[in-house]
């Protein structure tokens, strides 16, 4: 459920209409609801009651921090994988001791700047990272807590590209290695062994991958309990799906998957972390963007859209679908008619749709891409300096530009020319 709704024919993020803020700040721009952020952060929240638990959200997936404050300010701690991402969740309020660090590649000054501005935990990811977090702790003169992210090997069942957890991906250890790799870990007094981390994939529309890799880890902790690791805690990692198309079969509930963590882990009587990204910003923001021109071409008809690839790239980098709505509410009964929605960037990835059938439009209509909160406005890029475009947040019956859209002297001004031009 989002709260992005028709009202009297017009399409409302909460109480303010979508033309509204397209002509407050032009188009294509991201709009995304307070209520609906709020509303999933608090579903994962309520399906793991009952456990000592913190929800982490996985910023990658939309790390505005307008977006991040409203989280943090709902209690959520937040899963960052970059230095750049801590510090964002340092300036968005969240304290250290709620930051955990995820990620394959950690250099030597992101594991400072987290262990000097404090850490909840490190995800170690590999043997030679685990090495230098001990160097950096023990030259800071601190101990680092971890947990090391173990591959169970097991099929997501997702997208290739967001597939984390076979053995051919490049995430954590092998399940197998495990033993051999905490027994060095505990040898290393920079670190302190605390737990165990896995993340098998995203946009996973079944609970069995779920079930196989925390069976796995449940194994787990009780063999390195018995190697006498004190594991007290579990980060399960994120990736619960989202219904793209409403017409699909829609994914498991986040009530669902916290009655499967509470069957395969509960017994052993772990602290729980989730790492959800997706699914809290997901259909929680908006795409919002105008048609320029109707093209006829060959056989189909071309919706040439504002927006472009390089302001959502999902479609064209995962083959991935979003709905596609007009602002206006259809008429009731109106005759839907196939388009191409395509961008007008020169390429023929940049193509949002085919065939898709809609209301017939015009120039100047606006539609909105739905699903788009995450993995949106954060993959985007200048792609034919074009800028970046703006982010909006709604609150009830109020809105704010999170972001602005840069000038093009900006853009122009952010290089420089070298002595010899
Ligand atoms: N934790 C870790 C360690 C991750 O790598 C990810 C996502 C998450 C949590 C959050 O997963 P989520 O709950 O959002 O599924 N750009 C792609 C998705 C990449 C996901 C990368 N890792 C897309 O647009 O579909």
């Amino acid at each position: 459920m989002d709260h992005f709704l028709y009202r009297d024919g017009a399409l409302y993020a909460e109480d303010v209409p979508i033309s509204e803020i397209a002509a407050a700040v032009g188009t294509p721009f991201y709009v995304y609801s307070t209520a609906t952020l709020l509303r999933h952060y608090k579903l994962f929240d309520d399906a793991l009651e009952g456990t000592d638990h913190l929800v982490c959200y996985a910023m990658k997936a939309a790390s505005n921090q307008a977006i991040l404050k409203t989280l943090a300010q709902a209690g959520a701690g937040m899963d960052v994988v970059s230095g750049g991402e801590y510090l964002r969740a340092k300036a968005a309020g969240v304290p250290g001791d709620k930051i955990v660090f995820s990620g394959v590649g950690k250099t030597v000054d992101e594991i400072r700047t987290a262990l000097t501005g404090g850490i909840r935990q490190f995800n170690v990811e590999s043997e030679p990272e685990m090495e230098v977090i001990n160097a950096v702790a023990l030259e800071l003169g601190v101990v680092a807590p971890i947990t090391v992210r173990v591959n169970p090997d097991v099929d997501a069942k997702t997208h290739a590209k967001i597939a984390t957890g076979k053995s051919e991906n490049k995430f954590g250890i092998p399940i197998a290695r495990a033993s051999e790799v905490y027994a060095r870990a505990a040898s290393l007094p920079g670190l302190e062994v605390i737990g165990i981390d896995v993340h098998i994939g995203s946009q996973l529309t079944e609970l069995e991958p779920f079930e196989l890799a925390y069976t796995k880890v449940a194994e787990l902790t009780e063999r390195l309990r018995a190697e006498s690791h004190d594991i007290r805690r579990l980060d399960l990692g994120g990736g619960l799906g989202i219904p793209y198309a409403r017409s699909n079969d829609a994914p498991p509930l986040p009530v669902e998957y916290g009655a499967l963590i509470k069957k395969t882990l509960g017994h052993l009587g772990c602290e729980i972390e989730i790492e959800p990204g997706r699914l809290i910003a997901g259909n929680a923001g908006l795409m919002v963007s105008k048609v320029i021109y109707v093209k006829s071409g060959e056989g189909r008809d071309f919706l040439i859209l504002d927006g472009a690839m390089n302001d959502l790239i999902r479609p064209a980098m995962y083959e991935a679908h979003h709905d596609i709505v007009t602002v206006q509410e259809p008429v009731p009964g109106v005759e839907q008619q196939p388009y191409d929605i395509v961008g007008p960037v020169c390429e023929t990835g940049d193509t949002f749709a085919k065939q898709r059938n809609m209301p017939p439009l015009a120039p100047g209509d606006l539609v909105a891409f739905r699903s788009a909160g995450a993995y949106g406005a954060v993959m985007a890029s200048e792609y034919n300096t074009r800028p970046l475009i703006p982010e909006v947040l709604v609150h009830g019956d109020q809105f704010a530009v999170i972001r602005e859209r840069p000038s093009f002297d900006e853009i122009i001004n952010r290089d420089t020319i070298p002595v010899w031009l």
